[in-house]
């Protein structure tokens, strides 16, 4: 008999797969944003800017959308751009595959051509921890745009956001565990793990971690402004009546909801909305 055991689930798991389902919603962010540039601009896209862009999964379904699109993906880390290439760039036909550029560099530093669309997706830039470091970068993403180009991003917040707090979520083969495990109300300095959980009992720690300040929205859309953004808005997520749960809509709004945790898009346009 083998002194060797059969490998654990966790031990056979790849970490890029796994934030990949459990973390991204590619088709859901590449449908908001088509949406609203299509609300906002009388022309069509073409090239979309995919900053801290990782596995470039967001870059591949913008490509696969229409034959005109184009994307550059960002990030400064030459490892995890390697998995997007082989296994998301790999799944494209050769001819999407020719419109993904990936550059590795900071995004407070790069100039790849100016695009029409710049993303900032997952909260990547809460680890800028200083408001001059945030604005340098919003400087760069609204210099690299088109003039009516349009910078997308994420937030997130709430009452449980500055909570030392853990939250599980199943998954199809694996539970996903998004852990806040420091929280430093002086600076709004924030540690933040991903863990994984198998059901052979086995686990996956710290497959991912985040060293970020917990920006709020009125600091993010300041900072977006000073940048030079003539227009910053947000867009809230509205309510389902029935299970007053959030409804997957994203509208322009001036009040949200006090809810312990929410999620929104910020959506910053370089000079004013001409439609
Ligand atoms: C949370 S992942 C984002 C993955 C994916 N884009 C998403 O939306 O889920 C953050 C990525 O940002 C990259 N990154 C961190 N700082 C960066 C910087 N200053 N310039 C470029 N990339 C950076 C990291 O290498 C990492 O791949």
């Amino acid at each position: 008999m083998s002194l060797r055991s059969k490998p654990t689930l966790a031990e056979q798991a790849d970490r890029h797969l796994l934030y990949q389902q459990s973390v991204q919603d590619v088709e859901t962010e590449i449908d908001f944003i088509c949406e609203t540039w299509d609300a906002l601009r009388a022309r069509p896209a073409t090239l979309l800017r995919e900053d801290f862009c990782g596995t470039a999964a967001t870059s591949c379904e913008w490509v696969m959308r229409d034959l005109g699109h184009a994307a550059i993906g960002v990030d400064r880390d030459a490892t995890v751009m390697a998995w997007g290439k082989q296994h998301n760039l790999s799944k494209l036909d050769p001819a999407q595959r020719a419109r993904i550029e990936l550059l590795r560099a900071d995004v407070r530093h790069c100039r790849p051509g100016a695009a029409d669309i710049i993303l900032a997706m997952n909260f990547s830039y809460y680890l800028f921890l200083t408001r001059a470091e945030l604005k340098a970068y919003f400087n760069n993403a609204r210099a690299g745009l088109e003039d009516d180009g349009i910078f997308f991003l994420d937030a997130y917040g709430g009452s449980e956001a500055p909570m030392e707090i853990k939250e599980r979520r199943e998954c199809d083969g694996f539970t996903y565990i998004w852990e806040q495990a420091s929280f430093n109300p002086i600076n709004s300095y924030m540690g933040c793990l991903i863990h994984f959980e198998f059901p052979d009992g086995s686990r996956m720690d710290d497959a991912f971690r985040y060293d970020w300040r917990l920006w709020t929205l009125p600091e993010i859309t300041e900072l977006l402004g000073e940048a030079g953004f003539k227009q910053v808005d947000v867009y809230w997520e509205g309510t389902d009546e029935e299970n007053n749960e959030g409804n997957g809509i994203y509208e322009v709004a001036e009040i949200g909801d006090a809810d312990p945790g929410w999620v929104c898009y910020v959506v910053a346009q370089k000079r004013l909305n001409t439609l």
